[in-house]
Order: C-alpha cells, then structure tokens, then sequence
C-alpha cells in the first residue's frame, strides 16, 4: 500500500496525557495505558483508529466500561463518545524474540527502545503519527537495577521507577531502557545556570570508552547554546550504548540510545575516523532536541525538517571543533559516494518524498545528506545573518508544533522578504542537475561564463525543471594570482550569462567553490588547467576537486583506452605531497582515488559500459606510478607524520595519521611490507594498528598478524566488526566474495546483530569490483544473506538492497545476473513490505 503526502488529514483526537506502565519480563511484557482524548476541533475524519501491529491485546476500556475494538493487523477501531474520554489498554508484547529491533526488543539481557518511525504502533495501541504531540507519565516495573525513559525522574523503589517527560512528544520519541547498566556520570551548567545531571550509560567492561563521548555531549551542549541559542530543557539527559541496533542513534526526548559503534570510544579500540563519527553523532542527537523533538515533524513526508537540517548543524559544529575544509571536502565525498547514486538510478526520490510504502526506506543519504545540502545553499543565498535571524523565528513561531516545509520556508521568506517557490523545487525534484559550463572573453576586459543546467528526467519526477544554482565562483590570473575574490552568481534559468568586468586578461575561473551546490559538474577543462588549479586555486574545496578531477581523467582514460598514468597527476601529486604548508589531512585527502563505484558512475554517464575489474586495475596501476615517482620522498613524509605525544584523536594528530596511512599505502609497494610490519608491532591505538593490518593483508604478508589481531581483541565486538570488515576490504577482486563467505562461517559471525552483518556483507558491497566480480559470486553471496535476513530483520535487509541499485549501469551479463538475484529475492514467499518496496523500485517496471 502507498502512502501519500497529499492525502494527509489531521487526525480525529487530541491527546493530552499519556501514562504508561510497564510490567517487563522478557517473553510476556505487560503494557497498560492511560490515555486522555478529546475530539480535535480542527479534524473532519472523527474516526478513531490506533496503530498497533503484533500486540496481544488483553483489555479495552473507554471512562472505565470494558469495551471490545474491531481488530486489524495495523491496529483497532472503535466508536467513542464526542466529549473528552479516557482510554486504558492493557496488551502483551515479547521483547526476547522481537529481531527487528524496532518497538521494545533486548540486546544483551537489556531491554530498549527504538520507535522511529513507526515503533511505537508495536508498544501498544496508539495514534502513532508525529503530529500527535503529548505528555508522558511512564512506570516501569522490572527487577534489574536500571530503569530508565523519557523526561526527569520521577519516585523510585524497589525494582520500580517512575519518569515524567513536561515536554508534549510524538510517540516516535518514546524510550524505555532497563538494564544492569554502569553510568558514566557527568554534569553541565547551561547558559542560564541550571545544572543538568548526566550519564552514558554502558554494560560492564565498557566503562572504560565513555569519557570521549561525554565530553562530546558537553561541547555539543555548549555549542548549541553559543551558535543557536538553544538551551537543553530537562533536569536530565542520558545516552545508553546498545549492541544490536539498525541505525546509528536515536533522538528520544531526554534518552537518547546509540549503536555502542557510535558513542564507545579508547583510542586502544577506536580510530581516528571512530573518534570524529562519534563526536558528530552524539551533537546530531542532542541537537534534535530543538530540531525534532521541540520542534518536530507533522508526517513522515516532512522527515527532512528535522534530519536535513539536523546534519546540517551537526556539520556546522565538526567544521568548528576541527577543520572547515577538511569537513567540506570529507562531507561532498560521502554526498557523491553515497547520496549522487541514489539520486541518479531506480532508487531517486526528491528530499521530501511525495510518497512511500515503508517509511524507513527513505532514512536516506538524499533526505538526510541532500537535505543538509539544501540548507546550506538556503544560508549561502540569503547570508549568514538572516540565516540566523530566520533560524530565530522558526523557533519562537513553532516551538511546540509539528511542522511542514512550506513552514520552514516561510520564516526565510518572511524574515528576508524573497520568494522562495522556485527554491523548493530542490525539496520537490529528484535527480542531480548537471550544470555545464561555457566561457567567452573580449579583449575589451570582460569574461563571461554562460551556464546551462539539467537534470536528468526520473520515476520521481520525469520533467524536472529549472533550479535556483547558487554557484560560487573566482577569478585566478594566469600567473596564479586571485584577481577576483569569490562572488556568488545565483542561477534561476535553464540558460544564463554572468560577466566579469575589467580584467587585464582572460582568467582562469575557480567554478563551484566550497561545493556551493549539489551538482554535477560538467566543464571540458584541459589537464594543464586542472594542474593550475590544483596549485594555485585560494579555495581549499576547489583545489582538492581539481586533484580528484585530474585523478578521474586519467583513471577513466586508463580503464577505458588503455593510457598509462597521466604525468601532470603525478607531478602535481608529488608537490601537493611535499607541501609541508599544507594540513596534512588535507594532503591525506588530497591523495586519496576517486571512489571506483563514482568511477563507473562517471563512465556510465559519458555513455560506456563500466568494467569494474578494469577500473580497479587502473587504480592499482596510478598507485603504483605515483609510489614509484613519489619513492625518494615517501621515507621522509612518513617520518614526519609520526606523532610522539600521547594519543590524542584531535585534528592536528589525526590529520598527521590519515597521511601517515596515506604514504604506508604507498610505501608498502616499494618495501614489501616492512614498515607495515614495524607499524604493526609497536602500534599502542588501533588507528595505527589497523591501518598496518590493512596494507599488510593487500600485500597479502598479513597472515599472522590477522590471527594475532583476533587473538588480541576476541572478547571485543567493536573491534572484531573490524577485523571481519578489513578482511573484505583489503582484498583482491576476484577473492572478495569468497573471503566474505568463509568469514560467514567463522563462530563470531553473529548474523542477528547488524553491526557484524554489515561489516561482513556491507563490506562485500562496497567492494566495487569484488561485488561486481564477472561469475556474479559477490551478487550471489549478498542476496543469500538478505533472503536469509529478511524474516527476521527487514529494516536492514531492506537498507542494504541498495547495493543492487546501480546495476544498469553495467554490461548485460551482470545485468542479467543482478536481475536474477532481485528476482529471487522478490520471489520469497512472505518477504517483509520493506524488502518488497526495495527491490520492485531497483528493477523497476
Ligand atoms: N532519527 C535518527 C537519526 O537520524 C534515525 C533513526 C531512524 N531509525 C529508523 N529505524 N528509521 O538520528
Ligand atoms: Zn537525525
């Protein structure tokens, strides 16, 4: 059944309290409700259906009267009086073998939570929509020592506890967590001096990888109130580390509960990457405090409003506690790895769907990461300061309501008096506009650059219309000076001419500076061009994208007509290397390929079929050249991104690390392996360690060492997801699938937690060519998996179909083998709505 935005109705009642008691016990948990409705004077459709889905129910009753609901698998309907009533429910749930993780499950021996989107319908019996807004009043009876949910603490005892949330909520914020669990305690002031108590909580042994999540939350805490003004509102916020959980973290007013991979931390067990993910998913959760939860959504169509510009802010607070560019770069990375593919293939919809038969198959990098995009185009257009005022606004005009995008628009409108109704097209339309560009100069002083844009024609949206393009642009003389300064052209037509005026000679132009928008590029630019950039562009984005750039044209080049590398990369890679006045982390990313799914991609879209073996041969080949070239000074860099003080994950250590792997890369082609080795023995953090181990096993010299790796860190999940990964990573195409199936036979491939299925399988995926291996094994191997997965958790199975997505891209015998394996899986008897959705909307008609 399709869901559609335009069919939305408020719904027939208000609710004003809600109080919850829960009686756990993990087969047969007992939920009673009391809930208090009155009809919504606003709603015409006065029915009154609840959502509920796998419950047992036990009693009904309205003001007190035992009443008997008409029953259907997604929830009841009952006639009720048109006064205000009180509704009690009583049902049992069976949390021990709840494998979906979503609604009251258990992970460990401890009970937890996680209701978005549509959770909460498998708790009790409930409207569960984000438009219904109430208070919570929650006991829980349960003989273990924790006992935690939503909002302040309320009386406690034996085995019981009672909480109070003041704030009216969604039920897709509810939370419960009960548990032997450790607090890692800490406390925060807030700007106007309440103290507000703090805990993350974990399972014994992993007290020891709290304290950089907890000083996470403080800075974030701080941050919010400095940047948006924003002050945390209840006595109480906890964090609790789950094991088994489909996402990364979740919002919950108050309780917020994480994927242990994304709050535990040592540097012993956790990289530098580990360190930075953590610290921007802790800010995004507390974040939603305000974009979410104070202000949330009024249906899940809106579900941008609050991830869209919750990334946003979360991307706003890395680019500030480390380097602007180095995020920028690293964000338009993940945009184009993960969000362009989406966008460009069966899978595109717009940021705000028009329509959806499972909801959390749109928790998507194009609603999450493009919608953070076009937040950030919103304030580049209007400027910092009425950004700031209109952030203002829509929290002082919405604060307590459940919100729209035309919402969200209208406070820029009215704060800034422009019309933004062609600027919602990036919330309405699909697809990744190509922005192609043409450029004239007279000898009278004037350089004009002509752009012409389009977006590809999708399922979602077939005529695409024109966008408004903020395009960031400067002027570079041949000489390498700026002569001028970046100057932001707004675009609103198909076709449209910006001139330059009074310039001595024709300019070298810097396009798209900082990735101004979410486009596609599409600009002959000679090589000599692009190393001109590469060393003088003052636009530390555009200096980067002009090494990718250069990368791009020789590897597809390499893959497609045989060439051999091209010099201006290597020599312009050589002196980027050398540059020492360049942050080493950005001379880390400046080094690495292009992704070789995005090759392909670019392959494909010039109008070639993509082989993916070529394409990793063509890598192997530039890194190879680039080692050789490169040979005298690697030795010496290496040296110099050794760090001798104690660990320490900030951004000047960490960027010193990513090169140091960079160059052991490297290096480890001309040294077969020694220095790994070394690295590996005395590594004392796992950034260091596992950066050895990989160059190692790509060598293939790392045999004793991925046994010594898993005897060291057996009794360690986190750091085994990371052994079971790397060994899919690092090898070569035609062993990737088959590495990936012995690892699913080892003991610890525990297929039920997500976390280690993704890190087996997921890895198996995004091994371009060992996923696309030509006897179709990695296909094969993946879709055996997800058949197997899907009954018990198709959330994640649904999720990872994605891999599939891409397949017209590629020649017709893997088309006809990825077709073959979407349609075994679509041909499963009882496979899940979620799975169901996936895989129709890949194959497509
Ligand atoms: N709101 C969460 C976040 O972005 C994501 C939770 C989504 N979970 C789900 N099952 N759809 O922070
Ligand atoms: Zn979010």
């Amino acid at each position: 059944k399709t869901i559609y935005l335009q069919d939305y109705t408020p719904f027939g009642y208000i609710v004003d309290d809600v109080h919850l008691t829960f009686d756990l016990a993990p087969n047969a948990t007992r939920v009673t409700s009391r809930i208090a409705f009155r009809p919504n004077p606003d709603a015409e459709d006065t029915r009154f259906f609840l959502h509920g889905e796998g419950l047992t129910l036990i009693s009904a009753r309205i003001n007190g009267e035992e009443v008997d609901p008409e029953l259907s698998p997604e929830g009841l309907v009952l006639d009720v009086p048109a006064l205000p009533f009180i509704w009690e429910c009583e049902v049992e749930i069976d949390p021990a073998n709840n494998t979906a993780l979503e609604g009251l499950y258990m992970s460990n021996g401890m009970y937890c939570t996680q209701c978005e989107a549509e959770g909460f319908r498998k708790i009790t019996y409930y409207p569960d929509r984000p438009d219904v807004m109430s208070t919570f009043t929650v006991r829980i009876n349960g003989d273990l020592p924790v006992l935690l949910s939503n909002g302040n603490k309320g009386d406690s005892g034996e085995a019981w506890a009672e909480w109070h949330d003041p704030w009216p909520k969604p039920a897709y914020l509810f939370a419960l967590v009960a548990g032997e669990l450790i607090a890692h305690p800490g406390t925060f002031e807030t700007c106007t001096g309440r103290e507000v108590e703090l805990n993350l909580w974990v399972r014994p042994g992993d007290e020891g990888k709290c304290a950089f999540g907890m000083d996470a939350l403080k800075r974030s805490m701080r941050w919010d109130e400095e940047v948006y003004g924003r002050e945390y509102d209840l006595d109480i916020f906890n964090i609790v580390a789950v094991d088994d959980f489909n996402m990364g973290a979740m919002e919950n007013k108050g309780l917020n509960i994480f994927n242990s991979s994304a709050v535990l931390a040592s540097p012993e067990t956790s990289t530098d990457m580990n360190f930075e993910r953590i610290e921007a998913i802790i800010a995004h959760e507390y974040f939603h405090n305000w974009t979410g939860n104070r202000i949330t959504c009024r249906d899940w169509f809106q579900l941008c409003l609050k991830e869209g510009l919750t990334v946003f802010r979360d991307s706003q607070f890395t680019a500030d506690m480390r380097s602007a560019p180095v995020k920028r770069i690293s964000d338009v990375i993940d945009l184009r790895a993960r969000q362009f593919p989406e966008d460009n293939g069966p899978l595109a919809h717009p940021v705000r769907p028009e329509s959806f038969q499972e909801i959390n198959n749109f928790y998507t990098a194009t609603v999450y990461e493009k919608g953070a995009e076009v937040i950030a185009m919103l304030r580049r257009l209007v400027g910092d300061a009425a950004y700031a005022e209109a952030l203002d606004l829509y929290f002082a005009r919405h604060d307590g309501q459940a919100c729209t995008i035309e919402d969200w628009l209208k406070v820029f409108e009215d704060v800034t008096g422009r019309d933004l109704t062609q600027f919602k097209r990036w919330y309405s339309q699909a697809g990744t506009p190509r922005l192609s560009v043409q450029d004239d100069w007279d000898d009278a002083g004037t350089y004009r650059l002509t752009f012409t844009q389009s977006t590809p024609p999708s399922v979602a949206s077939p005529s695409p219309q024109p966008q408004v393009i903020p395009v960031a642009v400067g002027l570079l003389a041949p000489s390498g000076e700026e002569v001028a300064e970046t100057r932001l052209l707004e675009m609103t037509e198909a076709t449209q001419s910006f001139d330059f005026t009074g310039l001595p000679e024709r300019p070298v132009p810097s396009i798209l500076r900082g990735f101004s928008a979410p486009v596609i590029l599409e600009r002959e630019v000679t090589t000599e061009e692009r190393a001109f950039l590469l060393a003088h562009d003052t636009d530390p984005f555009n200096r980067w994208d002009a090494a990718t750039a250069l990368a791009r044209t020789t590897l597809n080049d390499m893959a497609l007509h045989g060439a051999a590398p091209d010099p201006a990369y290597l020599d312009g890679m050589c002196r980027v290397l050398g540059d020492d006045g360049l942050d080493p982390a950005y001379r880390a990313l400046m080094l690495a390929l292009p992704g070789q799914s995005e090759l392909a991609a670019a392959q494909a879209d010039a109008g070639h079929r993509p082989d993916p073996m070529a394409i990793w041969t063509a890598c192997e080949t530039l890194r190879q050249a680039l080692a050789e070239q490169a040979a005298e000074m690697l030795p010496a860099l290496f040296e110099a991104c050794q760090v001798t003080e104690p660990y320490s994950p900030d951004a000047e250590q960490s960027g010193k690390r990513a090169l140091g792997g960079a160059l052991l890369a490297l290096l480890t082609r001309l040294d077969g392996g020694a220095r790994a080795e070394d690295q590996y023995a005395k590594a004392d953090n796992m950034t260091l360690q596992l950066s050895a181990l990989g160059q190692l096993i790509r060598a293939g010299k790392g045999d004793a060492q991925v046994e010594a790796f898993y005897d060291q860190w057996q009794g360690d999940r986190l750091v085994i997801d990371k052994w079971f990964m790397l060994q899919v990573v690092q090898s070569t195409p035609d062993q990737a699938a088959s590495v990936a199936r012995k690892l699913t036979e080892h003991p610890d491939f525990n297929w039920k937690n997500p976390n280690r299925f993704r890190a087996t399988l997921g890895a198996l995926a995004g091994h371009h060519a060992g996923f696309h291996a030509a006897d179709g094994s990695g296909y094969s191997l993946l879709a055996e998996w997800l058949i197997k997965l899907d009954p018990l958790n198709p959330q994640t199975t649904a999720r990872m179909c994605a891999a599939f997505q891409t397949w017209r891209r590629y020649d017709s015998d893997r088309q006809a083998l990825i077709r073959a394996e979407l349609s075994r899986i679509a041909a499963q008897p009882g496979l899940s709505r979620d799975t169901t959705e996936m895989v129709t909307r890949i194959l497509g008609s």
